[in-house]
């Protein structure tokens, strides 16, 4: 194939090599290599004339930027399990597949989920903290108390791949109760774990720990509010791993300082990234990372080649390996 006949596509940033080398090879690429995401009005502008786009989740993809990137448009492929920054409905009405990157990143983002859960129940940040201050002189009988995990009750909000990973953690190594809500029932984790699907009331006033891990969509945006988090118990820690409107901030904000929770421990936030003068920064507990819950060796290389599988199928009009609109 001559280079003019290849594929023009772009990829808007630099992504694990296992992913870029075909992409290089198979397509006429334009990399965007700076480590801040294309400014909106530069994306429209190099999106023109491309056949596909491997896309990141701080690019909105909509009708504006299909628009731009003219008909010839055949896939987005998103290298994120999740795809909200995608207007999917408007992707599958002009026949543009969409791909996204699931199953390679569940461990890593259970993984994250656990570890916030215990470092916000046992106040590791805090404690960092207050050595750094130089506060640490003696060791304190009534200090630093946090909460007890093993034989708790976790409360899985979403059980799908991520929350049954979570679920078999904290059932298996901590040997907690674990109740769900979701759309549909779970039978692997209702005989793996004796899990318990109950309803959201139900979930809230029970749980020790309530951790988030559904799609950001209609339904999910704001379900954790003051409404939500005046259910829970003044001891428990929420933990979101999933995507940052799913809590209202002000209120997680306020819940945290009033005491109607006990921490949070939150991997996403509203907005990202977080203003420096964001309240939230300043709460003792409260632990916060910067969206990084699939970031491990495996998973990145993972989503590397599932997006480039799925980028090069889709310019080829073939079935895409992870397929969010196939019909
Ligand atoms: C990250 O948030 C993802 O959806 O992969």
């Amino acid at each position: 194939m001559s280079v003019n006949e290849k594929p023009r596509v772009l990829v808007t940033r630099l992504i694990p090599d296992v992913g870029l080398r075909p992409v290089l090879q198979e397509c006429r690429a334009e990399v965007w290599e700076e480590p801040l995401p294309p400014p909106r009005d530069v994306l429209l502008e190099k999106v023109a004339g491309c056949e596909g786009i491997l896309s990141l989740l701080t690019e909105r993809i909509d009708a504006e930027l299909m628009d731009a990137a003219g008909p010839q448009l055949k896939v987005i492929s998103n290298f994120a399990v999740g795809f909200n920054n995608i207007d999917v409905e408007e992707a599958t009405r002009r026949g543009i597949r969409v791909g996204n990157t699931p199953g390679v990143l569940t461990e890593a983002t259970a993984d994250m989920a656990f570890a916030l859960l215990i470092s916000a129940s046992r106040r590791i940040v805090e404690a960092q903290e207050y050595i750094r201050q130089g506060n640490w002189k003696t060791w304190e009988p009534l200090g630093h108390i946090g909460q007890d995990l093993a034989g708790k009750t976790l409360g899985i909000v979403g059980m799908g791949r991520i929350g049954h990973a979570l679920a078999r953690r904290c059932h298996g190594g901590w040997d907690m109760r674990i109740l769900y809500v979701d759309k549909f029932r779970n039978e692997a984790a209702e005989q793996d774990f004796d899990a318990q699907r109950v309803e959201w009331s139900t979930l809230l006033a029970e749980s020790d720990f309530v951790s988030v891990h559904v799609d950001l969509n209609s339904e999910t945006e704001e379900m954790f509010d003051r409404d939500a988090f005046v259910q829970m118990k003044p001891t428990a820690v929420f933990v979101n791993s999933a995507r940052g409107p799913i809590h209202n901030q002000q209120d997680l904000y306020e819940a945290l300082v009033g005491g109607e929770i006990f921490a949070a421990g939150l991997d996403v936030t509203n907005p990202e990234p977080l203003g420096l003068d964001d309240p939230l920064l300043k709460l003792s507990n409260c632990v916060i990372a910067p969206h990084i819950a699939s970031g491990t060796v495996s998973s990145r290389n993972g989503m590397a080649e599932i997006a480039a599988d799925n980028l090069l199928a889709g310019v080829r009009e073939q079935p895409l390996r992870c397929w969010v609109n196939p019909n």
